[in-house]
C-alpha cells in the first residue's frame, strides 16, 4: 500500500498526540510526539542549571546539544513510545508543569530547533510516518500530503490539561494551567524560528466541540481518501 506523511499542528493541548497515536495505529505508521522531543532537551537543561529557577544560560546549553541523546522506545503495555533522554526513561518527567513552564524558551533557540528537526527529518525519510508538534508541516515535512492543524479554544485546552495533570496526582491549579497554556501560545506563536502558523495546504480542524471518535473517523478518512488517490493516480 501506498504510504503518506502526515502532520499534524496546532497550540498546546488540542489533543494532537491523542488523535495521532490513533491514526498511526489505525494504519500501521509510526508515531512522533516532536513535542516530547523539546521537552526532554528542556529537562536536560533544566538539570544542569541552564534554564528554571529565573536562571540561564543558553549559551552552555547549545554547547552540551551534542551530548543529549534522544531515543523513542516502543512500550508494548502502553501501546505507545516513551521517550529516552541519554538512555534514562523520562516519559512522566518531561511532562510536569515545571517543564512545560520552561519548553517554550527552549524551543526557541534556533540551535534546538536545527538539531531536532533534522532528526525528525531522518525519522520520516521512508513516509508511513504521522507526526505531531508546531512546525511539521510548515517545517519538517512541508511536502507532506496530508496536514491537519487543531485549535480548540484556551480554556478548553486548559481544563482537558488541568484534568490530565490531576489525573497523574500533580497539585496544580485551573488558573495557573490556563495561563501556562496562554503563555505558550504567545510564546510559540511569536518566536523568530519556525513560529506556529498553520500552513496554507493544512486542513483547520476545531475541536472545541467535537468528541474523540468522531474527530478520528474524519481524520482517517482524510487520510484513506489520499492513500487511495496515490493509488490510482489522481493526485
Ligand atoms: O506538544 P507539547 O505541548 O508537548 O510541546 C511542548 C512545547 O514544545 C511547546 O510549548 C512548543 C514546543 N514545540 C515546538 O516548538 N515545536 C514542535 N514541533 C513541537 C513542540
Amino acid at each position: 500500500m501506498e504510504k503518506i506523511t502526515i502532520a499534524i499542528d496546532g497550540y498546546s493541548s488540542t489533543g494532537k498526540s491523542t488523535i495521532a497515536k490513533q491514526l498511526a495505529k489505525a494504519l500501521g505508521y509510526i508515531y512522533v510526539d516532536t513535542g516530547a522531543m523539546y521537552r526532554a532537551v528542556t529537562l536536560f537543561a533544566m538539570r544542569n542549571g541552564f534554564v528554571g529557577d529565573e536562571r540561564e544560560n543558553i549559551h552552555a546549553l547549545v554547547k552540551l546539544l551534542p551530548k543529549i541523546v534522544l531515543r523513542f522506545e516502543y512500550n508494548e503495555t502502553l501501546g505507545y513510545s516513551e521517550m529516552l533522554l541519554n538512555g534514562e526513561n523520562v516519559e512522566n518527567e518531561i511532562r510536569t508543569l515545571k517543564v512545560s513552564e520552561n519548553v517554550s524558551r527552549v524551543a526557541e533557540i534556533e540551535e534546538v530547533r536545527h538539531m531536532l528537526v533534522d532528526m525528525q527529518k531522518d525519522m520520516g525519510a521512508e513516509k508511513g510516518i504521522v507526526m505531531d508538534g508546531r512546525d511539521i508541516g510548515t517545517v519538517v515535512f512541508p511536502d507532506a500530503e496530508l496536514k491537519i492543524f487543531m485549535t480548540a479554544s484556551p480554556e478548553k485546552r486548559a481544563y482537558r490539561r488541568y484534568k490530565e495533570l490531576l489525573d497523574k496526582g500533580e497539585k496544580v491549579s485551573y488558573e495557573n494551567v490556563l495561563k501556562n497554556v496562554q503563555n505558550r501560545d504567545r510564546i510559540d506563536s511569536t518566536r523568530e524560528f519556525s513560529p506556529l502558523r498553520k500552513a496554507e495546504d493544512a486542513i483547520e480542524f476545531d475541536n472545541s466541540d467535537m468528541g474523540l471518535k468522531e474527530q478520528f473517523e474524519r481524520m482517517y478518512n482524510y487520510a484513506l481518501r489520499i492513500i487511495n488517490n496515490k493509488k490510482t493516480g489522481v493526485i
